[in-house]
């Protein structure tokens, strides 16, 4: 099946009561990962590429290329989403133009005018070539690619502003962070998320930083307009653990183990473990 724009996905799940989660992907293993987790459970999923993962592997286009060929050789038949994360207006054309089916403009960190400028300007783009576009309105706090937020909570008159630009789906900070949520996190603002919810019409909302948010919380906002999620983090810290865990028992040194594809398989095997628990709160287990 070919790579699709994320909107009809997450129109039906903001109608539907679920969310679909977005995986970020850092390689060919992880893209494998994610992609035979949705198929085995049959979920609709979204691949998110940060620019910073895009330039790891060596740009938009070998990623495109690789994700379009291997959801093809795996005969994936659930819907796939190939999304640029928190994308650069530039970094949003160059994706586009590589064969990205869905893109995050993120203006956050613009002042409100420019935000809504650029955006404008990319919700016309990709209307045009039915690619769909997730903007986003106060920055989601935390470090992501050494991008440093500062916890924001969304204005939800600035949501609307953004929201009725047309964009597809909506991404508000609502004191959700990226990584790990430090002891004293005061959790997630229900107010501002029922305020904007209420404000963006049937706009898809987005809940940036999904690792370490408490399940309550997360089907919460689910039943408040989330429609999708985004998980970095947490496949990273169980693939890490996992292959930790691997080399600490000295399984490399036993016969051929240290063979990347046995020394990895460990931590691939974590990842889709993380996946499948995300896609099972997320409630989009056999909506594909
Ligand atoms: P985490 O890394 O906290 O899971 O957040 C991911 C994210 O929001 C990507 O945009």
């Amino acid at each position: 099946m070919a790579l699709v724009s994320a909107k009809v996905m997450l129109d039906k799940a903001y109608q539907n009561g679920y969310a679909v989660g977005q995986f970020n992907i850092n390689n060919l293993e992880w893209t494998k990962a994610v992609l035979q987790t949705a198929q085995e459970l049959n979920s609709p999923v979204i691949l998110g590429v940060s620019e910073g993962a895009a330039k790891y592997m060596t740009g938009f286009k070998v990623v495109a290329d690789m994700v379009k060929a291997m959801v093809e050789t795996l005969g994936i038949t659930v819907p796939v989403a190939l999304h640029l994360d928190h994308g650069t207006y530039e970094g949003s054309l160059k994706a586009i133009e590589a064969g990205f089916s869905s893109i995050m403009f993120d203006g956050s960190h613009y002042p409100i005018d420019e935000n809504i400028k650029l955006t404008k300007e990319l919700v016309a783009k990709t209307k045009k070539l039915g690619i769909s576009l997730e903007a986003e309105v106060g920055a989601i706090g935390g470090e992501e690619d050494g991008v440093i937020g500062g916890g924001e909570v969304a204005d939800p008159l600035e949501c609307k502003m953004i929201n009725d630009l047309g964009v597809d789906f909506l991404a508000a900070g609502i004191g959700n962070i990226h990584g790990k949520y430090p002891a004293n996190w005061a959790g997630l603002n229900f107010e501002v998320l029922s305020a904007v919810n209420e404000i963006s019409g049937d706009t898809p909302l987005v809940l940036h930083g999904g690792t370490g948010i408490p399940t309550e919380m997360i089907q919460k906002a689910i039943g408040m307009g989330v429609s999708k999620i985004n998980v970095n983090t947490e496949c990273q810290l169980v693939f890490a653990a996992a292959v930790r865990k691997y080399i600490e028992e000295g399984k490399d040194l036993v016969g051929k183990g240290f063979d990347p594809r046995k020394l990895l398989a460990p931590g691939c095997q974590a990842i889709k473990d993380s996946v499948k628990e995300k896609m099972e709160i997320f409630g989009s287990i056999n909506k594909g």
